[in-house]
This record gives C-alpha cells, structure tokens and sequence, in this order.
C-alpha cells in the first residue's frame, strides 16, 4: 500500500513536468557589466575547482583560455587591452593555458600582466577553445562565452539579440542601468580569427527591423505587427550570407515605419525616433534606417548595421551621422523574407565607419554579383552634379573633395547639367516631358501601391481576424500614403514601371554608363550631394504628413537602379538652438558609379583613406570622436 502511494506520487511528480533553462546570466566584474552565455564553448578543464575561493558566482568563475602555445604572454595582454573591449584584467586570476606542462597536483601563480598574480591551469589538450576572457563552470569545467554589456542610450535597437550557436537567435536576457533604453551585448573579439571562408568573423552587426532572422520576432516599425505574427522559422536569405561569413547579429534596429519617411517626433508615433549622436545630440537621424545611422554614429562597439534603400533609406541617416552607407545596384542580391515598399526599387546595403568592413560586408552580402577591391583600375571622368555654388563652409569641403579625387583619378571635375542633357538626348517617347513631369508621381505610386498590395491587405486582413475586426494602429505617414496609394487606377503603376524603365534606360545608355574596360567597369564616376549640413531639429512641430511627389538627384539611382553611395567628408560648425552653442554636423557626398559597379565605390573609399583624402569616422558627437550630448553628465556633480 505504501509503495504504490509512493509509486503514485512519483510518478505524478514525474508528469508535472518542468523545465527550468538557463537564458544566460547577468554579472559584473571590477564594476564591468557582463553576460555569461548560456551556451558552453567545450570542457577546458578536467578537475573540479573550488568556486567559493575563487570569489565566483553561480559557480562560476572568470578565467582567461590562453590557447597560443609558446607565445609572450604579457604582450599578447597587453595587446589584448588594445584591440579587444571585452576582456580587462579582472579576468586574469585564473589563466588556463595551452601545454603549460604544469603538474596538476601543483598550481603556479604568474604575473603576466602588472600587478595581477595569476592561477595557471591546463587547458585540456583536446579542446579548441579559441583564446579570450570566458566564464568557466567549476561544476562541470565548461567555459561560456564573455559578452560586454552596453546601453543603447542612442535609441538605435527594437530588439536585443543573442545569437545561438546553430545560428538561430533568441531574446538576449540582460539589463543593465540605463534610462528606457535596452542592453545590447557583444561577445568578445578575441574568440574570431578572419579567414577567406570567414571575413567577418566576430564582427558585430545591428540589423534593421525587417529582416527575417530564425527565432526572433519583427516589427517592421510597428507594434501591431510584432505582436500578431510568430518568430520567422528561417533566416532570410541575405542574412544567412552575413551569418556563414561569421558575422555576429546582436540585435533589430529601429526604423520609420514599414520604411516610409518619418521625421521626428510627431511623425514616430508607435515607435520613439533614434537619437543623432552628432552636434547637438537633437538633430534627425533621417530615416527609414535610423537605428542604423543612430547606432553607427553613436557606438564604437558596434561595427556595422545592415539597412535597405527604397528612396534614401540607408543614404539619408549615412549622411547625417557622417557615415559610409550604400544603395547597391538593385537587384544585386534577393530580397526574400524582407519586408517589400516596392521590390521594383528595393535594395538592402550597410552603414559602416570603417571601409574595409563595409566591402567585406558587401562582397559577403552580395556573394557572386559584388566584384571585390582590388580589382578596379579607376575611370577618368569625375562629374559634379548641382553642386552649391554659394561660398558656404560646406560649399568648400564638397569643392576641395572634387578637387582632390579629381587629382587622385587624374581627371579633371566637370559639372554636369542632367536637364541639358535630357533635353538633348531624352527618349523620343516622353515628348516634351521633362525629368521631373516623368518621374513626379512614379515614387510615390510604386511604394505606394506595391506595399499595399504586397504587405497592408493582408496584414489587416490576419489582423482583423485574431482582433474582432478591428484595424490595427498605422503611423500617420504610412496611412496617408496608403490612401493615396488606394485611390489611384490600376494603369498608374504600369504607366510608374514605365516611366522608370525610360528613365533607367535613358541613364544607364546616355550619362553613366558601363565601361568598354571591364576593369574600369564604370564610365565615370558622379558626384551629388543631399547632405548639405543644415540642421534638422527633432523638437519641431511639423505639418500633417505630405506625399513624396517630386524628384532629386537622390532618386537618380532608384530609379536607374545604379550604385549611390554616401562618403563621410568632414563637418562644418553651426549655432545650435538647443546647446546655444557652436556645434558640428557632419557634411558628406554621394558617390554614384554605373549600374553592377559596386564593388569599385568600397575600394575608392579605402584608397582614399589611405591616401588622406578622407577620414574614417569615429563614434561620437563629431567625426573625430567625443562625448554624446546624450550621454554628457556621466561624471556625477558634487553636490553642494
Ligand atoms: C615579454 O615581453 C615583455 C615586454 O615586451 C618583456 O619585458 C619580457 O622580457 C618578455 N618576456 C619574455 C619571456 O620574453
Ligand atoms: C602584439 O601586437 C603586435 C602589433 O600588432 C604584434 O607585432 C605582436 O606580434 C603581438 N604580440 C603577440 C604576443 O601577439
Ligand atoms: C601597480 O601597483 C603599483 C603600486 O600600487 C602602482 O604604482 C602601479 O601604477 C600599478 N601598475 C599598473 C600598471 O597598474
Ligand atoms: C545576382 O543577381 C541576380 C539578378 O538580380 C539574382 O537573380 C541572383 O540571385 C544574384 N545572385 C546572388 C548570389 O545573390
Ligand atoms: C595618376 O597618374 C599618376 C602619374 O602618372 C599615376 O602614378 C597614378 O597611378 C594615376 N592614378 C590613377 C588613379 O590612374
Ligand atoms: C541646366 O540646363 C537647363 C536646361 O538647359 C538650364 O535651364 C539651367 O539653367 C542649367 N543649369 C545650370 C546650373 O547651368
Ligand atoms: C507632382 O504631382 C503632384 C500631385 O499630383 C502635383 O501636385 C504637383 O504639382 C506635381 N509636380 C510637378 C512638378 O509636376
Ligand atoms: C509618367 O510620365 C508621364 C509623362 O510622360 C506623366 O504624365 C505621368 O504622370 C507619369 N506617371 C507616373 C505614374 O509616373
Ligand atoms: C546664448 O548665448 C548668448 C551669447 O553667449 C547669450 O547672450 C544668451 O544670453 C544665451 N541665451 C540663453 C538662453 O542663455
């Protein structure tokens, strides 16, 4: 009778079933927020260690892998502190090192690294645990990966990611101290070596919010949507291409919403607009791939974020923040499992501060269809299209750029008259049309009407379904566009593809076209600039949102489907109304070549750099570096 109580009880203990799963841990080390994965990197070491003495936590304990065998190991920390932000040298009192040929049964104490004695242990000779700070369970001898943890003060992320090791992605589970902002971690850069088959190894990605990754949910900038649909079971496919070159995605990035144009704040209803780091801390990030622009501008930690262009999406925020950032050649690569405007002008492209990083990331993304540096001779015609002409602080950066890639390209600057050329060679078809009376209303109806078709019928059709009928809540500028999309007849979009295709064909024919030299690849190389440094202050009451009618030079490429990429080329003060103070913005240039050149604007960037005609940007409230307004006040007043 006992035992079959007992019996019973067991196994109703036994079918209650439980599962308890570790979503990783939150810890500080020497005051340093970190993130312990909750994912084991392999057994580094075979004997039980006592936690407790060790001054662990949770059991477990930090240790630095050394698994370099024969190498100076106080310089290799002290290279370490250089390139790495990850490890520091609270992580030194317990070494494990590759064949230290140390007797087990007698543990030795080094000091590497000034003022730090250290515990050396065995590194189990099996194991491949690549060299780094790590987190070492004393229970079972695993090591877990070391993730820094930093505030997205900046506003840049939707979502904090971690990313799993079958490459799927769930919610990363740490907060640290910060104000209505998440915590983004990154892991350590000295677990990635770069190779031909990984050139992004450990490189560490934002990812605005429209692209499928397994295991996390989207929110293509609106919160009806995040909530109605499931996490996407499969990665999209430009993604995987990041992914199995060793890129690292360590969150989903704020957007205007579904990629139309908003501008701060009253237009960011569902979502609060990303701050620009620059100047005044106040200024628009443009949109719609602000997270990335905010998060490129604002963090060193972060090396590159992956947006899509429409109309401007990457060019503008790359602009303002004083970036690099590229609309690629449309087509160059498929956009499947990516939110659509219209896929007849959709593109996906980076925003980087480092042109080396944003060509590898290119050649990874755009695999086959991206010819990589290196491989160009550079065409010898430079134009400039509707450059100021007043004498302005940006009037002179732009002109002394001309004139320097003129002098780096041998070519002479020649400004080029699109009008002129349009009313001397423009297809027979368009009759006395100009430009703009063929391309005015082309934008708007694609977007429009494609992205109704293509997303909003169904979504509120999945919407209504699950809620009662309700409709779910739409940010103005999407709405106002959707109902001008609704009331055109069906021939407005053939007659928008139609205008395009003459346009594009008139361009890639006529003004910029391929070069007969393959390694020249581009005719010539054009100049235009959208990004004039004027401010863009976020506290401003702004009219009822307007249509995107119209045409600029901007829309060259989206409808010519060419490559138009945005240079960083210096900042010019101005007075800030907010600060009552000089500040800078960043001014910056488009640099557009033929159609399936692209690969040429990533290796012109890196020369030129090389060749000091332009800088690499930093991180900071100015392209040289320094302190985010936002962030200004981190050393505490004294009180009186
Ligand atoms: C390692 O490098 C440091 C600094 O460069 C040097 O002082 C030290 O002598 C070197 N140690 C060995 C064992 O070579
Ligand atoms: C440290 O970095 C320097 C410069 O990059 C390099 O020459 C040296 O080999 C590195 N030392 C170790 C031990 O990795
Ligand atoms: C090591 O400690 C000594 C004495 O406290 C101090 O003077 C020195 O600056 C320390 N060195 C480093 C590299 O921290
Ligand atoms: C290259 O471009 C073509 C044409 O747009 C596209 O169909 C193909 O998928 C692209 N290839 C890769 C590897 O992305
Ligand atoms: C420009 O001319 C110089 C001198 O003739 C030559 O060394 C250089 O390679 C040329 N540059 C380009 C980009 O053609
Ligand atoms: C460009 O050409 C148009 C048409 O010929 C002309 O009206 C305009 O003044 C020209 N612009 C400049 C800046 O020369
Ligand atoms: C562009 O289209 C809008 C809407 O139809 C119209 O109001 C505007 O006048 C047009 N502009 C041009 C330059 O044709
Ligand atoms: C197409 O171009 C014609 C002028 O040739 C213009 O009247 C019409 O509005 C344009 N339509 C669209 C949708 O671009
Ligand atoms: C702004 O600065 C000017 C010049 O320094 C000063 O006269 C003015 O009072 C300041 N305005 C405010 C609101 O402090």
């Amino acid at each position: 009778m006992i035992c079959k109580t007992l019996l019973l009880l067991i196994l109703t203990v036994r079918n209650v079933s439980s599962s308890l799963e570790s979503s990783g841990l939150s810890v500080k080390l020497n005051d340093v927020d970190y993130f312990i994965s909750p994912f084991s990197q392999g057994r580094a070491y075979d004997q039980p260690l006592d936690a407790k003495s060790r001054g662990g936590q949770f059991g477990f304990v930090p240790v630095t892998v050394i698994a370099e065998t024969s190498t100076n190991i106080t310089d290799l920390l002290t290279n370490w502190t250089r390139i790495d932000d990850v490890w520091q040298p609270g992580f030194l009192t317990t070494i494990i090192l590759a064949s230290s040929g140390r007797s087990r049964s007698r543990p030795v104490s080094m000091t590497y690294y000034p003022n730090f004695t250290s515990e050396i242990l065995p590194l189990q000779e099996s194991s491949r645990i690549p060299s780094g700070p790590y987190f070492l369970d004393t229970y079972t001898g695993e090591v877990h990966q070391a993730f820094r943890l930093y505030d997205d003060f900046a506003g840049a992320f939707t979502q904090s990611l971690l990313q799993k090791p079958d490459g799927t992605f769930q919610t990363l589970s740490a907060h640290i101290q910060s104000s209505a902002s998440l915590t983004i971690g990154v892991p350590s850069r000295l677990y990635f070596t770069a190779t031909k088959e990984k050139p992004l190894a450990g490189v560490r990605v934002g990812v605005k919010d429209i692209f499928a990754l397994a295991g996390a949910r989207r929110s293509n900038g609106n919160r009806a949507w995040y909530g109605l649909y499931p996490p996407a079971s499969q990665t999209c496919a430009v993604m995987q291409n990041l992914l199995d070159a060793g890129a690292i995605i360590v969150g989903l990035q704020k957007l205007s919403q579904f990629s139309n144009g908003e501008t701060p704040t009253a237009d960011w209803v569902d979502y609060h607009a990303p701050f620009n780091p620059r100047g005044d801390g106040y200024q628009d990030t443009a949109s719609s791939s602000a997270g990335a622009g905010s998060s490129i501008g604002s963090y060193e930690w972060l090396d590159l974020a992956v947006g899509s262009d429409t109309g401007g999406s990457i060019r503008g925020p790359a602009a303002v923040q004083g970036v690099f950032g590229n609309r690629p050649t449309h087509g160059i690569v498929s956009l499947d499992n990516v939110m659509p405007m219209s896929p007849s002008l959709d593109t996906a492209g980076f925003l980087a501060r480092d042109p080396y990083i944003w060509g590898a990331a290119q050649a990874a993304m755009y695999k086959g269809n991206y010819t990589s540096y290196g491989s160009f001779e550079y065409p010898g015609k430079l134009y400039t299209l509707d450059f100021p002409t007043e004498d302005t602080p940006t009037t002179k950066i732009l002109n002394k750029f001309s004139a320097d890639l003129a002098a780096f390209l041998n070519a002479t600057v020649t400004p080029l008259n699109i009008s002129k050329e349009w009313e001397n060679s423009a297809p027979t078809q368009v009759g006395s049309n100009t430009i703009s009376q063929l391309l005015n209303l082309t934008y708007t109806a694609l977007i429009t009407m494609d992205q109704t078709q293509l997303l909003r019928d169904q979504f509120y059709k999945d919407y209504a379904a699950v809620h009662d009928g309700r409709l779910p809540f739409v940010d103005p500028v999407p709405l106002a566009r959707w109902s001008w999309g609704d009331e055109q007849p069906d021939y407005q979009r053939t007659n928008a593809i139609e205008n395009k295709t003459l346009f594009m064909d008139w361009f890639n024919e006529k003004i910029l076209f391929r070069s007969p030299n393959t390694k020249t690849c581009s005719s010539s190389i054009i100049l235009h600039t959208d990004s004039t440094g004027s401010l863009s202050n976020r506290n401003r009451y702004l009219n009822p949102p307007a249509l995107p009618f119209g045409f600029s030079n901007g829309e060259i490429s989206v409808f010519a489907e060419t490559p138009d990429s945005v240079f960083p080329l210096g900042e010019i003060p101005v007075q800030s109304t907010i600060t009552n103070h000089t500040e800078l913005v960043p001014v910056a240039v488009d640099v557009m070549v033929a159609k399936g050149c692209d690969g040429l604007i990533a290796q012109l960037a890196l020369d030129l750099v090389e060749a000091g005609i332009i800088k690499k940007p930093k991180a900071g409230s100015t392209l040289n570096g320094g302190e985010i307004l936002l962030r200004r006040g981190d050393v505490p007043l004294t009180s009186a």
